[in-house]
Parts: structure tokens; sequence; C-alpha cells
């Protein structure tokens, strides 16, 4: 069987970390056809629009979408194809590689992060001159739907339970209703939780990264939270990430289309491969998944590395060794 992926590398570094990750994926025993498609600021600077009805259709209907990175109009382009694969969860992890000079090298997390609603789901308005609001939405159904994903997450991938981090101090509606939610699911189905001010999170997480493991949040706190646990890793080429829904999912980098260095041939990788990794793994073949993993793990420990890690390695240097390993 051969699955259909669609592919949309985007923006910047996107375009030179998408090409890394299908090679990454041809290399497997596993069968593709993968069908490209467009989306970004160069597609909206032709056409006005940054995602084409077709690219949006492909994701709707593919067995599964690698993404690279948006510009500008990021949030025009990724918010509907998170959509389009109806993912309602946001797996992050973040861990810390031999080799790669991390800030915190005992880092091993993983973020669920909402991937819905909350402050992103698009309600602002302009009052006044003066005046903008927003309006955040939390719902029992979402929160629900994210709670049984991160009970079964920690069944299956051995965890001792997972931290709820929220800000139900202050946002005593919308994020009381997210606490409560999750803790009641958890609680029926007897996985054990604990929760955390987000504020107090992100400085204990900084001074023992060991205190957590599986972290799960709503969803401005999780695309913020990850982001500083990059941070502890290595930088947000390390940091791949898995859109996953009932049926699809999208697969990324959380980085973005990083105009400082692109056209430059030194993006890294693998966030871009470790997504394509979790791609693998969503599609059922979890040995594959993990020889890319070990694969990833190998080339950090030894090299060649991408400037960002210390090294002098260009895009295809590291993704060649990558490819060389499997
Ligand atoms: P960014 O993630 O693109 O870059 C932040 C910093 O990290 C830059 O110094 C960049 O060079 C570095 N970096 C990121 N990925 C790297 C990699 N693979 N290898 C080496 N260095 C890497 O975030 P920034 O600069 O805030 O945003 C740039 C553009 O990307 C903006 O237009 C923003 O809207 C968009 N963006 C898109 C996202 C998406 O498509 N999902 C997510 C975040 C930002
Ligand atoms: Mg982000």
């Amino acid at each position: 069987m051969s699955y259909e992926i669609a592919v949309v590398p985007g923006d910047g570094i996107g375009q030179e970390v998408t090409p890394a990750a299908l090679e990454v994926l041809s290399a497997l025993p596993v069968e593709f056809t993968f069908r490209e498609a467009r989306a970004g600021d160069h597609v909206a600077e032709e056409t006005g629009d940054p995602l084409p009805a077709e690219t949006y259709e492909l994701a709707a209907s593919t067995d599964a979408t690698l993404f690279g990175a948006a510009g500008e109009r990021a949030a025009d382009v990724i918010l509907p194809l998170r959509e389009a694969v109806g993912s309602f969860v946001n797996v992050r992890p973040a861990r810390a590689y031999p080799g790669v000079d991390a800030l915190r090298p005992e880092t091993d997390l993983v973020f669920l992060r909402e991937n819905t609603e909350g402050v992103y789901a698009g309600h602002e308005s302009r009052l006044t001159d003066d005046v903008s609001t927003l309006t955040r939405v939390v719902t029992g159904s979402a929160s629900r739907q994210l709670a049984a994903f991160a009970c079964e997450y920690v069944a299956d991938g051995d965890h001792d339970g997972f931290t709820i981090a929220h800000k139900a101090n202050v946002m005593r509606e919308t994020d009381g209703r997210f606490l409560e939610t999750v803790r009641e699911v958890a609680d029926e189905r007897g996985v054990d939780t604990d929760d955390v001010l987000m504020d107090a999170f992100a400085t204990q997480v900084c001074l023992d990264p060991t205190a957590f493991d599986v972290v799960v949040c709503p969803n401005l706190a999780g695309d913020v939270l990850s982001d500083l646990a990059a941070g502890l890793v290595g930088g947000l080429g390390m940091l791949p990430s898995a859109n996953v829904g009932t049926e699809r999912g999208l697969f990324e980098p959380v980085h973005g289309s990083a105009p400082d260095i692109a056209g430059e041939g030194v993006a890294n990788p693998v966030a871009a491969i470790l997504s394509a990794a979790m791609l693998v793994e969503f599609l059922g073949h979890e040995d594959a998944g993990e020889r890319v993993r070990t694969a990833v793990e190998g080339v950090l420990a030894d090299g060649p590395r991408t400037p960002d890690l210390g090294g002098d390695a260009s895009t295809t240097g590291l993704t060649d060794a990558v490819v060389d390993r499997l």
C-alpha cells in the first residue's frame, strides 16, 4: 500500500527543510506518493491568497500532510490547514540530544497543546479607534477530546501521568473550565495529574526541566511554552510537531520561515526530519519512526551539524548523513 502525502513546503526555510524530510521518508521501507501543493507569502504575492483552495482540499483528503513553514501570513495558512486535517491536538516533544549544546541537556518534555480554540479561535474586533478586543473560547468538548488523547498518550508511552499548565486563578471561567474538564476526564480514566500555573511553569521548567514530563495546555500557552522549551534544548531547529486529528494529521517543524537564514542552505533540518518520523508513526509504522530518530541521534552525536548547533554543515550535509545511517 502506498500512502498519499500532501507536501506543503511554504516559505523561506520551509523550502529547504521539507526536501530534507522527503529524502528521509524516501529512504524508509514504506511506500509514499508525494503530492506537492503551494501556500505562503510567495503565493499571496501572486494571487492575494496565501492558501489556495486546492491546497486545503489536498490536506483534507490525503493520508497525512507534511508542512514546512509560512511567513508573515502564517496564521492564514497553518490555522486553516490544521482545521483541514481535523486536528484537535498539537504534539510537541522537546528533547535534548547528546552532542547538541543545550542549556538544559536533561530536558525531555512533551507538550500536548489544544489546537482549535483559546485565543486563536479568531474572534478579534476593533471596537473603537482606541479599543480592540479578543474573545477567548474554551469548550468542554474540545477540552475533553484533548484530555482523552492525553490519557491515551501517557498510557501508550509509559508516562506516570501529566501536568496541566493553566492560568485558572485569573481566567477563572475559561481556564477554570479547561482545568476542571481535563482533570475530570483523567480521574475517570484513572490517570494521575497535577497542575501548575503557566507563568510559574515557565520559571520552573528552566530551573529543573526534569520536574515535568507530559504537559497539557491551552492553545497560546502551548505555543509559547514549547518555544521556551526549544531554547532549553538547542533552539527551534530541534522541535518537531504533529497536529493530530481523528483520521489524518499534519506534521511540521515548530519553527517559522526564518527569513534571516533563508536561501543560505544552512537551516537545521532536524525539526522537519523528526516531524516526518512522527508522520510515519502516525501511519502505524512505529519501527520506521524509531529508525529515523536513532539515525538523527547518531548524526547529532557525531556530526555533521548545522551552524545553529555550532557546526558548519549545510542542510543537505546533515540530511545526507541521516540518510546514510538509514
Ligand atoms: P522563526 O522560527 O522563523 O525563527 C526564529 C529564529 O530561529 C531565527 O533566528 C531563525 O534563524 C532561527 N531558526 C528557526 N528555525 C531554524 C532552523 N531550522 N535552523 C536554524 N535556525 C532556525 O521565527 P520568527 O523569526 O519569529 O518568524 C519568522 C517568520 O515565520 C514570521 O513571518 C512568522 O510569521 C513565521 N512563523 C511561521 C510559523 C509556521 O509556519 N508555523 C511559526 C512561527 C513563525
Ligand atoms: Mg509558534
